[in-house]
């Protein structure tokens, strides 16, 4: 069993998002597999670094879209998605700079950072962009 299952409950209503998403919740998985298999820390830091940057990516075109039609929400949704940047970005630093291994905590504190704004945050634009005719 995978370390995050991917659940309709979690679709956003706009099927880009909702492929963008599974493949951050691919990269996390994938991340607990190199874990449990005592893969080299180079190869955690490199999958920990493209978590980073896709995340950014993924970002920034959920804030195109908002920005594009005139989003209400879109500020604080930005300020979300610096906080999260910020956040990984953190791990990434934490886990580089310590000699220690890349924990349960953390992989933990990945999942819910990634439920969490999904629920959260994501979930609100659904009706928002549903109205526009974007699925
Ligand atoms: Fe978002």
């Amino acid at each position: 069993m995978a370390f995050i299952e991917w659940d309709d409950r979690y679709s956003v209503g706009v099927a880009r998002f909702n492929e963008q998403h599974q493949r951050l919740v691919g990269m996390i998985n994938r991340l607990d597999e190199a874990v449990h298999q005592g893969t080299e820390r180079q190869v955690l830091l490199q999958v920990l670094s493209d978590l980073a940057g896709y995340t950014k990516t993924h970002f920034a075109e959920e804030e195109r879209l908002m920005e594009e039609h005139g989003y209400p929400e879109l500020a604080s949704h930005r300020e979300e998605h610096k906080r999260l940047n910020r956040e990984v970005a953190g791990l990434y630093t934490s886990y580089f700079t310590s000699k220690k291994p890349l924990t349960a905590d953390m992989m933990a504190f990945l999942k819910n950072w990634l439920y969490d704004h999904i629920q959260g945050n994501d979930k609100r634009y659904q009706p928002f962009f549903s109205e526009r005719g974007i699925s």
